[in-house]
C-alpha cells in the first residue's frame, strides 16, 4: 500500500511545484523590425564591420524591448534576419556568425561573456533579457565546425545555420532552434540533419519555437503543436507578401487557429520587399496585428494572451474539414471551367456570373462548393471559385488542396489568380467548403486593402463550412481553406529541385 501511495505523493507535489507562480494570461510582444541591412553582402566585411551592423539593429531591438518591458511584456519576439539581414553568399554571413551552444550548458552570456569564445551579440541580447526581466526571442547565425570524419561536412570546414535564440528573464539561454525547412534563397545556410523539436517551459505556458518558411512544414511545426503540445509559438520570419493566398498575416492568424495555438509572429519590415505583417494570434482570435506599406518604421505589438489556451472554454472544437462539403449534392450549373495560375499552382477556376448562386468546382479529388450572395453584380469587377489539388513545386514542394473565392485582377478571366488590392464588389452571405483530406486546412479571408475580416462576420463549422454570421456585407478580396496534405510531401521541404534550381 505503501508504495501505491508513493507516486501519488510525488504527482501533488509536481503540481504544487508547477502551480507556484504559474501565470493564467501573460503579455506578449512581437516586434516588427525595419532592419538596418548591411552596405557590402557579396563579399565578406571583417568581423569589426559586422558587429558594428548588428550592434546597429540590436540599438533600435533594445529601444522596443525596453518599451514592452515597461508596459508589461512577459516576452518578445524580434524578426528572422533582424540583425543583419537577408541577402549573403556562403562566405559573406560568415563575420556575422557566432558559436551557439547548446542551452542544456546552463549559461548566461551577461554574467559570463567569455565562456564560449567571443560571443558579442549573444551576451548583448542576454543582457537586454536580463536588465529588463524580459525573455527575448532572436534570429542570429551560429556556426559550428566540422572536419572529414563527418562525410556530410561543407567543404569550408563548417556548418551554418539560420538559428533562433530564447535568453530567459535572467539572461539565460533557454533555448536554440536551427531553422529546418530552409527557404530556397538562402544558401547562406545549411540544412541542419534533423528537425529539432525544440520547447521550454515559462510560468505563462509552454512554449515551442520554428521559423518562417518552417510554418508549412510537418516537421517540426505541427509535430511541436499535436506531440508535445505547446501552448504558444514563437514565430521569427522574414515574409514578403504574396497576394492573394500567402500574405503574413491571414495566413499566419490562419495557422494559429487551425492548429489551436497561440502564435507570436514578428516579421521584418521592408515595404519594396512586401515584407510587413505582424502580429498577436490566439486560437479563437486575432489578438492585434500590424500591415504598413506605407512608412518604413518598425512597429511594437502588444497583448494578453491566455497561458494555457486548450484548458480554456472558449478554445475552438476540432473541426471535421470533410464532412459538410461531402454532404452536398454539387451544384450543377451552366458552368463553363478554366484554368488559371496562382503562384505557380494551376487551379481550376470557375467564374461567379451573377449576383447570387451555387457553384461546386472540383481538380482530382478536391471538389470545392461555394453558395453567395453579393449586394449587386458589378461589370468592372469579375470573381471567380477556384480548387487546386497537387504537388506545389516551386521554392519547396509540399502538397496542397485548396478551395478559394477570389476577385480577378481585371475583367479578363486570364488575370483570376493575379494580385489585386482593392475590391467594391460586398459580399452579403458565403458558404465555402471542400472535400479535403486532411485536418490541416487554413482558413483565411482577406478584405479590400489587405484587411482581415473581423472574426465577428463569420464562422467556421464543425462539419468544415466557412460561413458568413452577420449579414454585414464585405468587400471580399480573397476567400481561401488551404490545406496541407503533409503525408503526400516529399522526405523534405525546400530540399526538392524546385523550379529555379
Ligand atoms: C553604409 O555606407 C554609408 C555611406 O558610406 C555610411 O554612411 C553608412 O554608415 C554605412 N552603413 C552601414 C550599415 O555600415
Ligand atoms: C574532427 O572533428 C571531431 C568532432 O568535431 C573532433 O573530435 C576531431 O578532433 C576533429 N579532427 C581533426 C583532425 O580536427
Ligand atoms: C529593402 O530591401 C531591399 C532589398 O534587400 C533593399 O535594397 C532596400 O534598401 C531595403 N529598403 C530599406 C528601406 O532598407
Ligand atoms: C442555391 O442552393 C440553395 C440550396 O442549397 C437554394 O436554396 C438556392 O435557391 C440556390 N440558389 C441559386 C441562385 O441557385
Amino acid at each position: 500500500m505503501i508504495i501505491s501511495h508513493f507516486p501519488k505523493c510525488v504527482a501533488v507535489f509536481a503540481l504544487l511545484a508547477l502551480s507556484v507562480g504559474a501565470l493564467d494570461t501573460f503579455i506578449a510582444a512581437v516586434y516588427e523590425h525595419a532592419v538596418i541591412l548591411p552596405n557590402r553582402t557579396e563579399t565578406p566585411v571583417s568581423k569589426e564591420e559586422a558587429l558594428l551592423l548588428m550592434n546597429k539593429n540590436i540599438d533600435v531591438l533594445e529601444k522596443a524591448v525596453k518599451l514592452a518591458a515597461k508596459q508589461g511584456a512577459h516576452i518578445i519576439v524580434t524578426p528572422e534576419d533582424g540583425i543583419y539581414g537577408w541577402v549573403f553568399t556562403r562566405e559573406s554571413i560568415y563575420p556575422y556568425l557566432e558559436d551557439i551552444p547548446d542551452p542544456g550548458v546552463n549559461w548566461i552570456p551577461c554574467r559570463d561573456p567569455w565562456r564560449f569564445g567571443n560571443t558579442p551579440v549573444q551576451q548583448r541580447l542576454s543582457c537586454l533579457a536580463k536588465d529588463n526581466s524580459i525573455y527575448v526571442v532572436a534570429n542570429i547565425g551560429d556556426k559550428k565546425p566540422c572536419n572529414a570524419s563527418d562525410c556530410q561536412c561543407p567543404p569550408d570546414g563548417r556548418y551554418q545555420y539560420n538559428t533562433d535564440v530564447v535568453f530567459d528573464s535572467q539572461g539565460k539561454l533557454v533555448a536554440r532552434y536551427h531553422k529546418y525547412n530552409l527557404f530556397a534563397p538562402e544558401i547562406q545556410f545549411d540544412f541542419p540533419k534533423d528537425s529539432e523539436l525544440v520547447t521550454f517551459d515559462t510560468p505563462f505556458g509552454k512554449f515551442g519555437i520554428f521559423t518562417c518558411f518552417d510554418i508549412f512544414s510537418h516537421d517540426p511545426a505541427v509535430v511541436v503543436v499535436d506531440e508535445f503540445q505547446v501552448d504558444s509559438i514563437l514565430y521569427p520570419t522574414a515574409w514578403y507578401n504574396t497576394l492573394p493566398l500567402l500574405s503574413a498575416v491571414p495566413f499566419h492568424s490562419a495557422w494559429a487557429k487551425a492548429m489551436g495555438v497561440n502564435l507570436l509572429a514578428a516579421n521584418t519590415h521592408n515595404t519594396s520587399m512586401h515584407m510587413t505583417g505582424s502580429g498577436i494570434y490566439a486560437p479563437e482570435a486575432v489578438k492585434v496585428y500590424h500591415y504598413d506599406m506605407e512608412t518604413e518604421s518598425g512597429q511594437l505589438l502588444l497583448s494578453e494572451l491566455k497561458s494555457r489556451p486548450r484548458r480554456e472554454p472558449t478554445y475552438p472544437a476540432a473541426v471535421d474539414w470533410h464532412a459538410y462539403a461531402s454532404s452536398v449534392k454539387p451544384f450543377s450549373s451552366e458552368q463553363s471551367d478554366f484554368l488559371g495560375m496562382i503562384y505557380f499552382d494551376e487551379f481550376t477556376f470557375t467564374e461567379l456570373e451573377r449576383n447570387t448562386g451555387n457553384y461546386t468546382v472540383c481538380q482530382k479529388d478536391l471538389c470545392c462548393h461555394l453558395t453567395y450572395k453579393m449586394s449587386e453584380k458589378r461589370t468592372d469587377e469579375v470573381y471567380a471559385l477556384g480548387a487546386f489539388d497537387g504537388l506545389h513545386t516551386v521554392e519547396g514542394q509540399y502538397y496542397l488542396q485548396i478551395c478559394t473565392l477570389l476577385k480577378c485582377q481585371t475583367t479578363d478571366l486570364e488575370t483570376c489568380g493575379e494580385p489585386v488590392g482593392s475590391a467594391f464588389t460586398k459580399f452579403e452571405d458565403f458558404s465555402l467548403s471542400g472535400t479535403f483530406g486532411t485536418r490541416y486546412v487554413f482558413p483565411q479571408i482577406i478584405l479590400s486593402g489587405s484587411q482581415l475580416a473581423p472574426e465577428r462576420h463569420y464562422e467556421i463549422s464543425r462539419d468544415g463550412c466557412l460561413r458568413s454570421r452577420s449579414g454585414a456585407p464585405l468587400p471580399v478580396l480573397v476567400m481561401a481553406l488551404y490545406g496541407r496534405v503533409f503525408e503526400k510531401d516529399p522526405p523534405r521541404l525546400g530540399q526538392g529541385s524546385g523550379k529555379f534550381q
